[in-house]
């Protein structure tokens, strides 16, 4: 077992003194999964303002898949900066925006033609598929799913699930919204258990348009593939297949919310592949532009086309400096090496978890798709009461001994795997020592 050779304890001093400024004059809105203030980093590591060498698990939540200041990102950024840095699309059009939009179109599933929009946020992303979603069907309704994370925007906000600390104190929301439980099997709404179920989950969907909502006015169904602040829940295999049946036979759009799952996370460009479900409309953020600002909104010709012109857009969106960095992780991931390092973190951190579920009975479920794994901590097996302050209580240990997570869930209680693709077998086996070490100090 590796313990990482810290040189300060965590926080250190510079961390410390930043952590009082940033008290003083940052809202305290901004959550901070840990009080380490970050110097540089490379790969899947990081160095804070003390000196420290720290393994990253968290990725900036998700958003470098090819690594920390990865090299052809610097590059490509650094050369559109000396180019250009702005000068909108709407004014100025260019064309790396448009080549990127033609990567998008053949990289969506789909044998049909596609259209792409580009903006600077997932929440930004959610709020614009609504958009052309209703565009589209002129209907007003939107479900979405319990559990479910799309952001903080009005209406992202009012999409996504859980209420504190995302909802509480900002109503009123956004109109028009229902929901409907996830295939989340651990902790199934119905008490039921797969596949004995026969997905009850889905087929429940029924019965929310006849008790709240026509079929008819629903517009869209905004699905995760995985859920990720929901808890890395990966649902039964035929769900997202189920839920596509249901949505083509009423006529309502899909969209697939690939934020946090695409551009290599599960092991393939999008979650949905694993399924082979084609959504009307996908939308992607986090890893896309290598840590840079972009999202994108990629669905059917005719969807994305409803909103007329002027309708759509953002001074910001598709900003090129942030165009030429995804252009450069497209290239990256291209080679299919990440994707087939996704699989191999996956299966490491598998390997690790099956023995350590022998050992931490505080371990209630533990599940993963590619490099995609959530532990989700209880304080009873029996129970499954959520172990929400153990799950705070290891965070803490793991970031003290040097390694950076983070924790999602609607009770707090999961701890996910965001680490960069490019993570070194040695950085992967020392970050899972930590894990180790610091599950064996909660003493459970
Ligand atoms: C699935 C999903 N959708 C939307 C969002 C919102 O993205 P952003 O924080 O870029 O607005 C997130 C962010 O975590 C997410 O995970």
């Amino acid at each position: 077992m590796s313990v990482i050779a810290l040189k300060t304890e965590i926080p250190g001093p510079n961390s410390r003194a930043l952590m009082a400024r940033r008290e003083a004059a940052v809202a305290r809105g901004p959550y901070n999964a840990t009080p380490i203030f970050v110097k540089e980093g490379r790969g899947a590591t990081l160095v804070d303002v003390d000196g420290n060498r720290l393994i990253d698990f968290a990725g900036g939540i998700g958003c470098l898949n090819v690594g920390h200041a990865n090299e052809s990102v610097v590059r490509a950024a650094t050369g559109q900066l000396q180019s250009f840095t702005h000068g909108c699309f709407h004014v100025t059009p260019y064309e790396s925006y448009v080549s990127l939009a033609e990567r998008m179109n053949a990289l969506v599933p789909g044998d049909f033609p596609k259209k792409t929009l580009f903006v600077n946020s997932g929440a930004e992303a959610v709020e614009n598929a609504v958009k052309v979603a209703r565009a589209a069907t002129g209907r007003p309704a939107v479900l979405a799913f319990e559990d479910g994370f799309h952001g903080r925007t009005l209406l992202a906000m009012s999409l996504t699930s859980k209420v504190h600390p995302y909802k509480a104190g900002f109503g009123p929301f956004a109109p028009e919204i229902y929901r409907a439980p996830y295939g989340y099997c651990y902790r199934c709404s119905y008490n039921l258990a797969y596949p004995a179920c026969g997905l009850h989950c889905v087929d429940v969907l029924e019965d929310v348009f006849r008790r709240y909502v026509e079929a008819k006015q629903v517009a869209a169904v905004i699905a995760e593939p995985v859920l990720g602040e929901g808890g890395f829940v990966v649902p039964p295999r035929d769900w997202l297949p189920r839920l596509r049946e249901l949505t083509a036979r009423h006529g309502i759009l899909l969209i697939a919310d690939e934020v946090q799952t695409g551009f290599g996370r599960t092991g393939k460009q999008w979650a949905v592949e694993h399924s082979g479900v084609v959504p009307d409309i996908l939308i992607a953020a986090k890893s896309i532009a290598g840590g840079l600002p972009l999202a994108s909104i990629t669905g059917r010709a005719d969807v994305m086309d409803a909103a007329g012109v002027g309708g759509l857009g953002s001074t910001f969106g598709g900003n090129p400096v942030s165009v030429a960095a995804a252009h450069a992780v497209l290239d990256e991931l291209g080679t299919g090496q990440l994707f087939a390092r996704a699989g191999g973190i996956g299966r490491a951190v598998q390997a690790r978890v099956a023995r350590w579920l022998e050992r931490f009975p505080i371990l209630g479920d533990v599940r993963g798709l590619g490099a995609m794994w959530g532990l989700e901590l209880v304080r009873d097996p029996a129970t499954r009461e959520p172990a929400k302050d153990e799950t705070t209580a290891l965070a803490k240990a793991c970031y003290e001994r040097g390694l950076v997570t983070i924790t999602a869930g609607t009770y707090g209680n999961v701890v996910r795997t965001l680490m960069p693709l490019v993570i070194t077998d040695d950085e992967l086996a020392e970050g899972l020592d930590v894990l180790e070490a610091a599950l064996a100090a909660l003493g459970r």
